[in-house]
């Protein structure tokens, strides 16, 4: 079949197609425990709930503005305003399907075919395919010092007369490492200097753990009016555990504001109302579930590392945020794809390989679910890896026997 070069380039989410690998075994009845999820499991805030369901009350669902409603801008420029101290007008403000949609409105409105994108490795699995979909080059960069830490080094080492944007994740889908306050600072004033775009991917910025604080990127720009080829994007998705209302939205200068609503226009429309109330709804609202759900992944992020650490052969780094962990399995298998593969052919335990990142040898393990499936989810992987094992493992009244070296 004659499908478009860009179609033949680019693979399935990885992510998106473990979850209906999950969602098939649990369909069957198998025990399955999902150690690979990208989403909270409390429930959306009440707020957004009921702005959602008193918005279908009324009868009338109809397009919304390509760009977003302006009571949902008004919640992004008032979140702005707190978390960034930055004061922007509806002209600067995109609400999209998901920061997803935000993120590749904006790849779309700045890159040119042939134009790379840089963004610090382990990175998170669509940066690579959102720039293939443009026809641009995604540029990882991979510490060089081993850690999951960049330096400016690491990033103006790849700089080339192509480049056109950097892509900073932090806290870092898969890694959960915070970047340094210095090593933001250093990223947006080397972009500013460069004349280079720079999208600050903020979806995580608020579930940070040890008593850190949220990054403002801004407090290091020099250019903060109309010039600034800062996109800030945020989501309610994380955050307000809303994945499935598929809001986020960016902020950035008119004119990139302008041409991704025009994009956009022509994509989805602009998303859908309902769902934009509902973020308003959790904007606005009442904010104890955020602090909730971040003190809980704290706790879930203590269980799992202790499990980890006590697990020969694993290393792993604490994470300074998110809910995902990535830790190092090459001890036990140097691909990361078998090992996973291994994992849940063996004992039902999803994990996505750390090949998807960029890093192979790891494996991204989350602690979004409960400390149950942690516990459980750990104690089978090291029952599977460990060679001292005892022979035999119960999952329920399942008996499992090694048959494996
Ligand atoms: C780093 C990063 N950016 C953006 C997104 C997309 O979020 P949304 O659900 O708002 O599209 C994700 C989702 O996993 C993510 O991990």
């Amino acid at each position: 079949m004659s499908l478009s070069l860009i179609a033949k380039s680019i693979k399935p989410s990885p992510t998106l197609k473990l979850n209906e690998k999950f969602a098939i075994l649990k369909e069957k009845g198998d025990p399955v425990i999902h150690l690979g999820g990208g989403e909270p499991k409390s429930k959306a805030p009440m707020d957004a709930m009921l702005a959602a369901i008193a918005h279908i009350n009324t009868g009338e669902v109809r397009y919304a503005p390509a760009d977003g409603i302006p009571a949902l801008k008004q919640a992004i420029i008032r979140y702005t305003e707190e978390f960034y101290e930055r004061k922007v007008r509806p002209e600067n403000v995109i609400a999209s399907s998901g920061a997803k949609q935000a993120i590749m409105v904006a790849l779309q409105a700045i890159l040119n075919p042939q134009e790379e994108v840089i963004f610090p490795a382990p990175y998170w699995v669509s940066y690579p395919d959102m720039a293939r979909l443009i026809g641009a080059i995604p540029v990882p960069a991979l510490p060089e010092d081993g850690t999951f830490y960049p330096s400016i080094k690491d990033i103006t080492d790849r700089v080339g007369s192509y480049t056109k944007v950097v892509i900073i994740n932090s806290p870092n889908n898969p890694t959960g490492a915070m970047y340094s306050e210095d090593f933001i600072a250093e990223v947006v004033e080397f972009c500013e200097k460069k004349d280079l775009w720079l999208i600050m991917d903020d979806i995580y910025h608020r579930l940070i753990f040890d008593g850190r604080k949220p990054i403002n990127c801004y407090k290091y720009a020099k250019k903060l009016d109309e010039n600034s080829k800062i996109i800030l994007i945020n989501g309610v998705s994380k955050q307000y555990a809303m994945t499935g209302y598929r809001i986020g939205w960016a902020v950035g200068n008119k004119k990139v504001i302008e041409a991704m609503a025009n994009i956009q226009g022509h994509q989805t429309s602009g998303p859908s109302v309902i769902l934009q109330k509902a973020a308003v709804g959790a904007l606005n609202g009442i904010q104890s579930g955020v602090e909730s759900l971040r003190a809980t992944l704290e706790n879930n992020r203590n269980v799992m590392i202790s499990l980890l650490n006590s697990f020969e052969g694993v290393r792993v780094t604490k994470p300074d945020g998110t809910f995902y962990c990535f830790a190092d399995f090459s001890a036990y298998e140097k691909d990361s794809n078998k090992l996973s593969e291994f994992l849940i052919d063996k004992v039902q335990v999803l994990t996505v390989p750390g090949k998807e990142f960029g890093l192979d040898g790891y494996l991204r393990l989350s602690y979004c679910g409960s400390i149950k499936d942690i516990q459980e989810g750990i104690e089978r992987m090291k029952w599977a890896l460990d060679p001292n094992s005892p022979n035999e493992l119960y999952i329920g009244d399942r008996k499992l026997v090694r048959d494996w070296a």
